[in-house]
């Protein structure tokens, strides 16, 4: 069960956003679709400036946070299932990508700080996945945190803030997490935020070369409460 965080959008909360049309909801689960068409994008519930939860804040980022975020993309403990460490200059790009995702999509990895004047601690969010596998397109929810904020909550707290709003700005139906099948402190978070493993959907990441150990990947499914009961 996703837990209720308060959703701050500008001055106005969540509960003032209209529900989005059927229009709006077949569009949102084609990220494709919704990058090429400006005319569909306006139809979406503007991200909100910040998510706040019990002890974080998601927000936009911050040109302070790009070393930040350099650093922790260096760390080999932090990218000890990713294919690679990140150079600063790979770092900022993806920083780049996030906001072009914001602005093209209205969702993204939220830059991560602990609220009253915290640390930035990474980001989790929502990332459109469009590489090919039988479960894309879809939208995941994913975390990458510092190592000195491990073993705190932090990953899950923000993913529930994040996934509160997919569920309900966005109403998506369905998100989606996966992780390669070594990376258990991943699924670990999978789990407590109460997503269900799809035993059919285990595939092999196609960015990753036949034969690399973090090819095989495990992958999660959160549904919106009732989805299931429509789709019998
Ligand atoms: C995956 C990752 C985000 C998990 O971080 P995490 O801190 O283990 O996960 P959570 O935020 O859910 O924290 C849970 C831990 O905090 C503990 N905890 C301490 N205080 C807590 C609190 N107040 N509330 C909840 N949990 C708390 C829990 O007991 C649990 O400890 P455990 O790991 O010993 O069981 C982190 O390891 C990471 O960034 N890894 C690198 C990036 C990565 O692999 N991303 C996924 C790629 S697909």
């Amino acid at each position: 069960m996703v837990s209720r965080s308060k959703i701050t959008v500008g001055a106005v909360s969540t509960s003032s956003v209209p529900p989005a049309s059927d229009a709006v909801r077949r569009v949102q689960y084609s990220a494709l679709e919704l990058r090429r068409s400006r005319r569909l994008q306006i139809m979406l519930p503007p991200a909100p400036t910040e998510i706040r939860t019990h002890r974080l804040m998601l927000r936009r980022w911050r040109e302070a946070d790009l070393p930040l975020f350099a650093a922790l993309n260096a760390d080999p403990a932090v990218m000890e299932f990713m294919p690679k460490l990140l150079t600063r200059a790979e770092s900022d790009a993806f920083v780049d990508r996030i906001s072009s995702s914001f602005e093209e999509r209205a969702y993204g990895l939220w830059a991560v700080e602990v609220a009253d004047g915290g640390d930035f601690i990474g980001f989790t969010g929502l990332n459109a996945a469009l590489f090919e596998a039988p479960f894309t397109p879809a939208v995941e929810v994913g975390w990458r945190i510092a190592r000195s904020s491990w073993g705190r909550g932090y990953a899950t707290e923000a993913a529930h803030g994040a996934l509160d709003d997919a569920l309900g700005r966005l109403s998506l139906e369905e998100i989606v997490s996966f992780t390669a099948v070594v990376n258990e402190r991943s699924t670990a978070v999978m789990k407590r935020l109460g997503m269900e493993r799809d035993i059919t959907g285990d595939f092999d990441h196609p960015a990753l070369p036949v034969g690399d150990p973090l090819r095989p990947h495990v992958l999660y499914r959160l549904q919106r409460p009732g989805v299931a009961a429509r789709q019998q």
